[in-house]
């Protein structure tokens, strides 16, 4: 069984990838930890207990940073035309949900929760790399006692999507990702390299909706907004980014990976670019030297990866 931290800013993607956490029967999810960037973190937070509430997910919620790594940062803009005003594609949220938060900040939570089962709790971070920086900062030597890392985020040798250079989640919180990458814990990124290629049709949502019930058309009627959104993008369909993380960690034979020490451009015209050194190509000094090695994804089987998805979610079954 693995068990779960899930960090994420719900966001459309990220309720797939919720609902598949929730589902998949290799993985006991522990906690869900929230952070502001597909919209505040108000909604982001108010979004995941809205989704904890309706799946049945008895996993404690812990509210995040609202604010970048660095407060010094200028703040962005939310991306209302990706996931709606409220995060969720607009559908009615209430204003309040009786689904108490836990009482620690994300940090917090993430740091007891990983120092009372060591070695054993993965971190699956589908949103800006905020709340684990925080943590680092507070507890570096907490970093030894996690099992592993995922992220989805980053763009390696693609483009980005929030400018040419960089991947939204990373471009979100520069500084945290890089601490993140070059901290000593194992990383697997999941990026655009990857989660571009991974398409769910209109179609197949729905298939899976007619036959999963409540829950799966909940997820289809939020997503309807989204994939509005990808139709000038992919044509029909949805980009299903933050659920290849999650597929990762039970599927990893599904992707190519490529080691070697990553670094984040902080500032400029290349803010948030994500840069890997591949282990075994030389280069003079740098900046990339003493720091570890760690995994970025360069090939996935996207159909494969679906059926993943579907089965899960559909089926509570692992492919
Ligand atoms: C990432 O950014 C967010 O909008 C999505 O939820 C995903 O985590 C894709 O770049
Ligand atoms: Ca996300």
């Amino acid at each position: 069984m693995h068990k779960v931290i899930f960090d994420t800013d719900p966001g459309i993607d990220d309720a797939m990838a919720l609902l598949f956490l929730r589902r998949h029967p290799q993985i006991d999810l522990i906690g869900i930890t929230t952070v502001f960037g597909n919209a505040p973190i108000g909604f982001t937070t108010r979004n995941a207990q809205f989704l904890a509430q309706q799946w049945g997910i008895s996993a404690p919620v812990a509210k995040g940073a609202g604010v970048t790594f660095d407060p010094a940062r200028p703040e962005g803009h939310w991306p209302t035309f990706i996931h709606g005003e409220n995060g969720l594609g607009d559908i009615d949220i209430p204003e309040t949900i009786d689904r108490p938060l836990d009482p620690r900040p994300a940090h917090q939570f993430i740091i007891d929760t990983v120092r009372a089962q060591p070695g054993e709790v993965t971190l699956i971070a589908v949103g800006r790399m905020t709340n684990l920086a925080l943590a680092l900062k507070a507890d570096p030597d907490f970093a030894a006692l996690v099992k592993e890392v995922i992220v989805m985020g980053g763009a390696f040798d693609v483009n980005g999507n929030t400018s040419p250079a960089a991947e939204a989640n990373i471009h979100g919180d520069p500084e945290a990702a890089d601490l993140v990458f070059t901290a000593p814990w194992r990383v697997t990124v999941v990026g655009l390299d990857v989660t571009l290629k991974t398409v769910m049709t209109s179609g197949y949502l729905a298939e899976m909706a007619v036959t999963g019930g409540k829950d799966v058309q909940l997820l289809s009627d939020l997503s309807q907004f989204y994939i509005d959104f990808y139709k000038h993008r992919v044509g029909d369909g949805m980009v299903v980014h933050d659920s290849c993380a999650c597929v990762y960690l039970v599927a990893p034979d599904l992707f190519k990976t490529r080691s070697g020490p990553i670094r984040v451009v902080c500032g400029g015209i290349a803010d948030g670019q994500t840069i890997q050194k591949p282990d075994g190509k030389r280069f003079p000094p740098g900046d990339w030297d003493g720091h570890p090695s760690q995994l970025v994804c360069t090939d996935i089987q996207a159909d494969k990866v679906l059926e993943v998805i579907r089965a899960a979610i559909v089926e509570g079954r692992a492919a």
